[in-house]
């Protein structure tokens, strides 16, 4: 249907949604070696065979290992896993780690491709709604620690992207709807047009109406691939904007366990962040109205899970790695489609927000 080019110089990839010819060749054209291996969690263990088939009949042969799916698996015992079925294979440095998944495979064998032989040419092909539009693109990749999510990570480009928009008629349908999280965020930080399109448009967005769903995705990567090419490494700024909701997120989110969906807390997040964007008078009462209007729509909260727990979410927001020295930085709409980085707010108009807030 259509492919995205990410243009990061001499790193620049592909994103293709739709493609046809399927994987072989795409992977083919954009590595140098022959070899692969594919690493899927095992909900998707079929996807990853299939996967290996098509990438043999194009002449790149290799493996297939399966992952235990979810978020304990982007663990450092995990990756030790990982590596060992890599010296196993004998991998070479033009052997293409493939990662199969949501977003938890793309960033543990994507950090794995990272550093194993100093870098493993790697391949995305994502299967889940919020790896489509967010984790696969972008190249950061990582695992967690006892001590905090994503605390161990790097930067490694993808030589490619390879979505299917049909391989999330599995998917679950809260995994599905914590992913349009994210495709509502783009629509509030950079795009009116596309915001406006999704409310026009829930209803064929819920029932993963086929042309629906591969516009969502395909605009999304678009989305994110100028914010990434403007600011590869999260160095000028600009690539802040994608945290719109994440600073309130990640603090709902160490206060949910285990059930929680990423997805999920950031729409909380974003729903706190107009409010307090409206606080301030950036927004008018009606942009918020329309933000947890569409949430809502999609079956997503506007608040974080009761009872409020304002001071814990505050002591989360401060050891966010996002604040500098302590102090808290917000992105902030000031219209749909466009935000500002606010990093002047004092705490107290942030607890007023936390202990308002219900469910
Ligand atoms: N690297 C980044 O830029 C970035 C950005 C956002 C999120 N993330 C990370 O992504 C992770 C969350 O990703 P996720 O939401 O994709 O979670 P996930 O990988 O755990 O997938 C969710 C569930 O869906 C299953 N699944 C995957 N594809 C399926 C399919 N097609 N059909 C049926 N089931 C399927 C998985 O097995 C899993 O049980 C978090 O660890 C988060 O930190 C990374
Ligand atoms: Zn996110």
């Amino acid at each position: 249907m259509t492919t995205i080019r990410v243009s990061l110089g001499p790193r620049s990839y592909d994103i293709a949604v739709d493609e046809p010819g399927g994987i072989g060749p795409f992977a083919a054209t954009r590595l140098k070696g022959r070899r692969a291996y594919v690493f899927a969690d095992y909900n998707v263990a079929a996807l990853g065979e299939r996967t290996l088939d098509e990438l043999g009949r194009a002449g790149i042969t290799g493996r297939l290992a399966t992952i235990p799916p979810g978020e304990a698996s982007k663990s450092i015992a995990q990756l030790a896993v990982l590596y060992e079925r890599l010296a196993q294979a004998r991998t070479d440095r033009q052997t293409a780690v493939v990662a199969v998944g949501g977003g938890v495979v793309g960033d543990l064998a994507g950090f794995a491709a990272a550093t194993y032989n100093r870098g493993l040419p790697l391949v995305m092909v994502p299967t889940t709604l919020l790896a489509m539009v967010d984790s696969s693109v972008g190249g950061k990749v990582g695992i967690n620690l006892p001590a905090g999510k994503n605390l161990v990570g790097a930067f490694h480009q993808p030589a490619g992207v390879w979505i299917e928009t049909a391989t999330l008629t599995s998917l679950s349908d809260r995994d599905y709807r914590a992913g349009l999280a994210e495709v509502v965020k783009y629509g509030m930080i950079l795009d009116a047009d596309f915001f406006a399109w999704l409310e026009s448009n829930a209803d064929a967005v819920l029932a993963r109406d086929p042309a629906a769903v591969a516009r969502v995705v395909a605009r999304s990567c678009e989305l994110k691939a100028g914010v990434v090419a403007g600011d590869e490494r999260e160095e000028t700024g600009l690539r802040a904007v994608l945290n719109f909701g994440h600073t309130f997120a990640h603090a709902f989110e160490t206060a949910a366990g285990s059930d929680g969906r990423h997805g999920e807390a950031v729409a909380a997040g974003m729903a706190c962040a107009a409010r307090l964007a409206e606080r301030r008078r950036m927004i008018p009462a009606d942009v918020t109205a329309r933000l947890i209007g569409l949430l809502t729509k999609f079956g997503l909260p506007s608040a974080p899970p009761a009872p409020p727990r304002p001071d814990e979410w505050l002591d989360a927001m401060r050891r966010d790695k996002k604040a500098v020295a302590g102090r808290l930085r917000f992105v902030l709409p000031h219209r749909i489609g466009a935000v500002d980085m606010i990093d002047d707010i004092p705490e107290d108009a942030v607890r007023d927000i936390l202990t308002e807030v219900g469910p």
